[in-house]
């Protein structure tokens, strides 16, 4: 089994190549990544001499060099993770967010038809159903709650999803999509609000939580999703759509407090900024589907994950200290800089 898995060098892409290295020893699987930003060629070193490992640096929405792997590789599956990923960096510059999301799943799919595949996943999101009230816990996610999407990020995954879902109907793509809930865990780049916290933390700079941090989020462990999809390309069904969530929803405040508490630092370390524009106010997915066809349960408690991921980022300084020290610094300076 051959498989190219796009967006391999960034957090969960890099989690999956890990497992399907450890759980399929006979398995060829090849990273395609561009190294944007969030890509990082440090995270996949432990398997770069794997004799069954290839990455190779192109972008998912470039068709000739999609074409010529294709070609060299005769993949029988693709994992799509390759995306802009952060919802704050949409609003900032929506372009290279519907170039990336929406064109390069159409160069991924194109080549899939044009080369035979068994089966093509994309690697979605929850935030593709919008969001919740606070008010209404009683509601959750299903595979059949609208679309109703509110970032430009959510939009570009949202049109994608569509886009996948035409090429099975119109062309009989072999397709499933999967749509998960926040996670978290090693390799989390720091512009998202765990690892942020924690390498902000550890420096005794402010904890910018937006708004009122009443947000809440479904956190899910970055082990969990690897596996869920790995299930989905060996089991789930042609043509569908799984829910991924492990019903652990919690308020940003509340998540930004464990952190403080567990790396022994002030709450007076809580800063309250400007609100994010169009921020979803609750995520909560119902993982029946998933649970039911497929047997999949989260295994990882919130407790020990966390803890287990901030103590990755205490032990692994030095592979987010050089991301937080290059580039990051004018990306913070710029989105944070005058929020007040
Ligand atoms: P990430 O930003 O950490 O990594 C994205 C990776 O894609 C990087 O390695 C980057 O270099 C690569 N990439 C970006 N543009 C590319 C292009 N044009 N061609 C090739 N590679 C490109 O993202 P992540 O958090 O690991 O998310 C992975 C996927 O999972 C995304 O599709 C995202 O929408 C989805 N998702 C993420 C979460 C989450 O909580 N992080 C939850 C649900 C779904
Ligand atoms: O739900 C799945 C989605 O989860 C994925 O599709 C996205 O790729 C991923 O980035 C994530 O999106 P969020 O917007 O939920 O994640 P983020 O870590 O950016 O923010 C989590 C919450 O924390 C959100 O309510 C905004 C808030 N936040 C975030 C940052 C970076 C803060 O309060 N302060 C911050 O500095």
């Amino acid at each position: 089994m051959t498989i190219i898995v796009t967006g391999g060098a960034g957090f969960i892409g890099s989690n999956f190549v890990f497992h399907m290295l450890k759980k399929y020893p006979d398995y060829r699987i090849i990273c395609l990544d561009c190294l944007t930003y969030a890509g990082n060629l440090s995270t996949l070193k432990s398997v770069m001499d794997n004799p069954n490992f290839r990455f190779v640096k192109a972008s998912i929405t470039d068709r000739e060099a999609v074409n010529k792997l294709f070609e060299e590789e005769h993949p029988d599956m693709v994992v799509n993770f390759a995306a802009e990923s952060h919802v704050d960096r949409s609003i900032e510059n929506p372009s290279v967010f519907l170039e990336t999301n929406i064109l390069g799943t159409q160069v991924m799919m194109d080549a899939c038809r044009k080369y035979g595949i068994k089966r093509y996943h994309q690697v979605s999101t929850d935030e593709v159903y919008g969001d919740l009230p606070l008010d209404r816990p009683d509601l959750f996610f299903t595979e059949e709650t609208p679309i109703h999407t509110s970032s430009p990020y959510s939009a570009s995954k949202a049109s994608a999803d569509l886009l996948v879902m035409a090429y099975h109907r119109t062309f009989g793509l072999p397709v499933t999509i999967s749509r998960c809930s926040n996670n978290y865990g090693p390799y989390h780049f720091p512009e998202k609000l765990i690892p942020l916290m924690i390498a902000n933390a550890l420096n005794d700079k402010p904890l910018p939580v937006y708004g009122k941090g009443e947000n809440v989020r479904d956190w899910l462990y970055v082990e969990d999703h690897c596996k869920a999809i790995d299930l989905i390309i060996h089991k789930g069904r042609e043509g569908e759509v799984y829910n991924i969530g492990g019903h652990n929803e919690m308020k940003n405040i509340d998540i930004v407090k464990i952190i403080v508490k567990e790396l022994g630092k002030s709450e007076d370390l809580i800063t309250y900024v400007a609100d994010r524009k169009g921020h979803d106010m609750r995520y909560a997915i119902d993982p029946t589907k998933i649970h039911n066809e497929l047997g999949w349960l989260p295994e990882t408690k919130f407790a020990d994950g966390i803890k287990k991921t901030i103590q990755w980022y205490l032990d692994n300084k030095e592979w987010w200290e050089e991301i937080i020290s290059g580039e990051y610094q004018n990306y913070y300076e710029k989105m944070y800089g005058n929020r007040g």
